[in-house]
């Protein structure tokens, strides 16, 4: 029988994969008692303080259409924080746009500024939002390799190596998902002199810029001489303020980028939902001790899921500086990354992601989200001790 959606999906739709990450957790979520240590998000609840002030806009009525571009209190809030935390001047008015988590504001940038055939460099392992978002712009993803030996950060002759005469773009994600790699600030310099050197865009992202430890630092590209008009700087309230749910992150992008995002930000979306912008405005200018406590919470757990992997035969990993993933080496052991993650959901009730579903520098690790109590992190722990000892016997 001639199938359905035969010729009915376009192409460049039906060439997009599933996340890997999606794969598992639909799997892990079809089974009793699984540790879900897959999902990329906080475990904890949006701080009372946010939520009060989303109930209250919502009961004042503050539940219509705003502009594309976010209410203007936010982008000035937004401001603030940029020019205050990341040395970002940007204009409120002009250079910010607010967007349904950072996702979206990913793919806005990638809509608005790659054209058909344009080559975009892709970190490898890497969050596989990027790859997709290019491909439906009808952009060539290519990858320069996140490296273990430079505390997964990349290689800038290996970069350079890779720019053509198509190439638009160089996406830069720190700290980085899966890795934990934060890019040191010598290695975003020597990024930011290639792009000038051969007039490439940067889209850094960085949602995960508060979870850094042991001291290393977050540094903006866009805050380097001469980059604040060739970068796209992406972020969101998602992993700071533990709001995956609320859909809000922003862009801060050069003027003319800006504006036509924030055209296609009306195509998509309308606007970002004005309840969760006014608990935006809250999480930023509010107080900031709920995010000091999460941050502790993640330090703690990061030190028990590293001693704890140090100590499981097969695993290798130093402990990672940021974001609230351990992406420890495997290959001493006799899997592939699918085949242990499959092995580790079946047997052992304890969902992770295979290295491979970030891109072929991914195989040979797998990543562990320890964004989960360490009751949890402890019991997964274990399952995976049991789960290996018995292949081995
Ligand atoms: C590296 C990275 N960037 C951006 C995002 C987007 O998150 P959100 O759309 O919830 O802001 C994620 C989510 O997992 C991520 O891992």
């Amino acid at each position: 029988m001639e199938s359905l959606d035969d010729g009915r999906v376009a192409a460049r739709v039906k060439d997009v994969k599933l996340s890997g990450i999606r794969v598992i957790f639909d799997l892990a979520a079809k089974m009793p008692d699984v540790v879900r240590l897959e999902a990329g998000e906080p475990d904890f609840n949006t701080p009372t303080h946010i939520c009060d002030a989303a109930e209250k806009a919502m009961r004042e009525g503050r539940t219509h259409y705003t502009t594309s571009r976010g209410i203007p209190e936010l982008r000035a809030a937004i401001a603030a924080k940029v020019r205050k935390e990341n040395g970002i001047d940007a204009d409120p008015e002009e250079e910010i746009v607010v967007t349904a988590g950072g996702s979206c504001a990913v793919y806005l940038a990638i809509q608005t500024v790659i054209e058909e055939g344009d080559e975009v460099l892709i970190p490898d392992p890497s969050w596989p939002h990027y790859e997709a978002c290019v491909k439906l712009a009808g952009g060539r993803p290519l990858t320069y390799t996140l490296k273990e030996e430079l505390d997964f950060s990349f290689d800038i002759e290996e970069i350079e190596g890779l720019i053509t005469d198509r190439t638009k773009m160089i996406i830069v994600a720190t700290p980085s998902n899966p890795t934990g790699g934060v890019i040191p600030l010598k290695d975003l310099k020597a990024l930011a002199d290639v792009a000038i050197k051969h007039n490439i865009l940067i889209l850094s992202d960085e949602v995960y810029e508060k979870m850094v430890y042991d001291g290393v630092k977050h540094y903006s590209i866009a805050s380097l001489a001469e980059m604040k008009n060739r970068c796209i700087t992406v972020n969101s309230f998602s992993k700071t303020y533990a709001m995956t749910g609320w859909r809000l992150g922003y862009a801060i992008a050069p003027k003319d980028i800006a504006a036509d995002m924030a055209k296609l930000n009306l195509f998509v979306n309308s606007c970002p939902s004005s309840v969760s912008q006014e608990a935006g405005l809250a999480a930023l200018t509010g107080p900031q001790d709920a995010v000091e406590k999460m941050l502790e919470e993640y330090s703690r757990r990061r030190h028990v899921i590293v001693d704890g992997l140090r100590r499981i035969e097969g695993f290798r990993i130093n402990p990672p500086k940021g974001a609230f993933y351990a992406f420890p080496r495997i290959s001493d052991l006799n899997y592939s990354s699918w085949d242990l993650c499959m092995h580790l959901l079946k047997e052992g009730r304890v969902a992770t992601v295979p290295g491979a579903a970030f891109g072929a520098h991914g195989e040979g690790y797998i990543r562990i989200s320890y964004a989960n109590s360490v009751e949890k992190i402890k019991m997964a722990l274990s399952r995976i001790e049991e789960t290996l000892a018995k292949v081995r016997r």
